[in-house]
């Protein structure tokens, strides 16, 4: 095992040296051996003083949790230690893994209880950006605040100045700085999720990052929140996505100008502050045309760093996936159903799901609401086969669907080829929409499928895909 303490140490140092207020900076944490991540009760400035913190639920006492640093290749060895005072794990979103690291309580390990720990230990075949959150009552642990980033540094990163990453978080805060309980409503799960009322970046709300004329930022945006959806607009600025969901991506720039990125969802972008010395650009969020609102503000100073942006690559190279055969693909139909106003849109099944939603389980793959867990699973897929899922939301909602062990290309949108068949690991329907994926299912055991509005998947938006040498 590398150590890269020192080089993860100076990277952060350089980074911190660069801004003059870098405490908006999450601490970094360098891969180690006997590496520990505790989940306890912190509190976190969330409000501008003089409010009162919040208490949250944090990784390491620190919010967002640390930024956990590798180089690709690297195995993670780390403890997980519950300091809470009830159970929990933690899942490792987007990063193919063993089945039994996989961190889904009840489903590839038993929940961490209270004053308990786990050990995870895992290889880092792919680089790119992703995320740790528990899997266990996922829409208050994770709404309460645990969460953290990861990132897997390429073995020659593209060239930039400054390497961010913008872990982005939703609160829905009482005045006084208190979180709302009630992570279950069920008001909150027929709609859009549990939308809070107060957004932060790496804690922060509304941070003010100093950046130099002609200085090339790779921004890696994480959407942690449990159900608002981003809509990221850099104002005269010209962001290019280089990778999506920590894979590289052909550079392009956004659909649109703006950067969209549903929860559990990442985009690394590249941003050349273009903006002329003392421009103050600020970053907005777009996603509700009656509601947007500032989430940051990128602040040129006045000496630039160099005359004219760059011109260097912005191409990563790609990670060892393996590449479906869609020639040789197993087909399967997936309707998602459900929520407000579903009842229009279940057809002959109305009935039998119109019983589960009595029972408080409101949304519905394939005509049934799951944990994941239970029951037959929604596909069994041989070793080594590709699958192709034709997915139909047939709801009047968002809905950002995750799988977990493996990575799929999105082949097609209503039909229509997509244009940079991007990898992903969570791709965003909108309402009503048809979107095809496909993966080599190479990566044994039983996975989950599941809406990343965590009070749609714990009101049933979830499924199990099982990988196995006879399916
Ligand atoms: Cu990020 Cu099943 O989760
Ligand atoms: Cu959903």
């Amino acid at each position: 095992m590398t150590h890269r303490t020192s080089l993860s140490r100076r990277g952060f140092l350089a980074g911190a040296a660069a801004l003059s207020g870098a405490a908006f900076l999450p601490k970094v944490v360098a891969a180690g051996p006997q590496f520990e991540l505790t989940a306890m009760r912190a509190q976190a400035q969330l409000l501008a003083p003089p409010r009162l913190a919040t208490p949250v639920w944090s990784y390491g006492g620190g919010l967002p949790g640390p930024v956990l640093r590798f180089k690709q290749g690297d195995r993670l060895s780390l403890r997980a230690r519950n300091d809470l005072d009830r159970p929990t794990s933690i899942h490792w979103h987007g990063l193919r893994v063993p089945n039994a690291m996989d961190g889904v309580a009840h489903l590839t390990q038993p929940p961490i209880g209270p004053g308990e720990d786990f050990l995870y230990e895992f290889d880092l075949p792919d680089a790119g950006t992703y995320w740790y959150h528990p899997h266990m009552g996922g829409a208050e642990q994770v709404g309460r605040g645990l969460t953290g980033a990861l990132i897997v540094e390429e073995e020659t990163p593209i060239r930039v100045d400054r390497d961010l990453v913008w872990m982005l978080q939703d609160w829905r805060l009482e005045p006084s700085g208190e979180i709302v309980p009630g992570f279950d409503s069920p008001h909150d799960a027929m709609h859009g999720g549990r939308i809070g009322n107060h957004v932060t970046l790496n804690g922060q709300p509304m941070p003010r990052i100093e950046i130099a004329p002609n200085e090339r930022l790779r921004i890696r945006i994480i959407n942690a929140a449990t159900a608002r959806i981003f809509a990221l607009d850099f104002g005269p600025l010209a962001p290019t996505v280089v990778a999506l969901d920590g894979q590289p991506v052909a550079p392009h720039a956004p659909e649109g100008g703006v950067v969209l990125i549903g929860p559990g969802m990442r985009a690394d972008i590249v941003l050349d502050a273009s903006g002329g010395a003392g421009a103050a650009v600020p970053v907005r969020d777009l996603f509700r045309p009656d509601g947007a609102y500032d989430l940051a503000t990128l602040a040129h100073g006045d000496t630039p760093l160099r005359a004219n942006a760059p011109d260097w690559d912005m191409a990563l190279a790609p990670n060892p996936l393996p590449e479906p055969n869609l020639t040789a693909a197993t087909r399967h139909e997936v309707v998602f159903n459900g929520g407000m106003m579903g009842q229009m849109m279940m057809g002959d099944e109305a009935p039998a799901m119109t019983e589960q939603m009595r029972q408080g389980r409101m949304w519905f793959v394939n005509g049934r609401a799951s944990d994941g867990h239970d029951g037959p699973p929604l596909i069994e897929a041989k070793r080594g086969s590709t699958q192709l899922i034709a997915m139909e939301n047939r709801t009047g909602w968002w809905h950002p669907i995750h799988l977990h062990g493996h990575v799929f290309r999105v082949i097609s949108r209503d039909g229509k080829p997509t244009m940079h068949r991007e990898w992903r690991d969570t791709v965003l329907m909108a309402p009503e929409e048809r979107v095809e994926i496909a993966f080599r299912a190479n990566n044994p055991g039983d996975w989950m499928l599941h809406c990343h509005v965590l009070a749609h998947q714990s009101a049933g938006m979830a499924a199990l895909i099982r990988v196995a040498d006879a399916a």
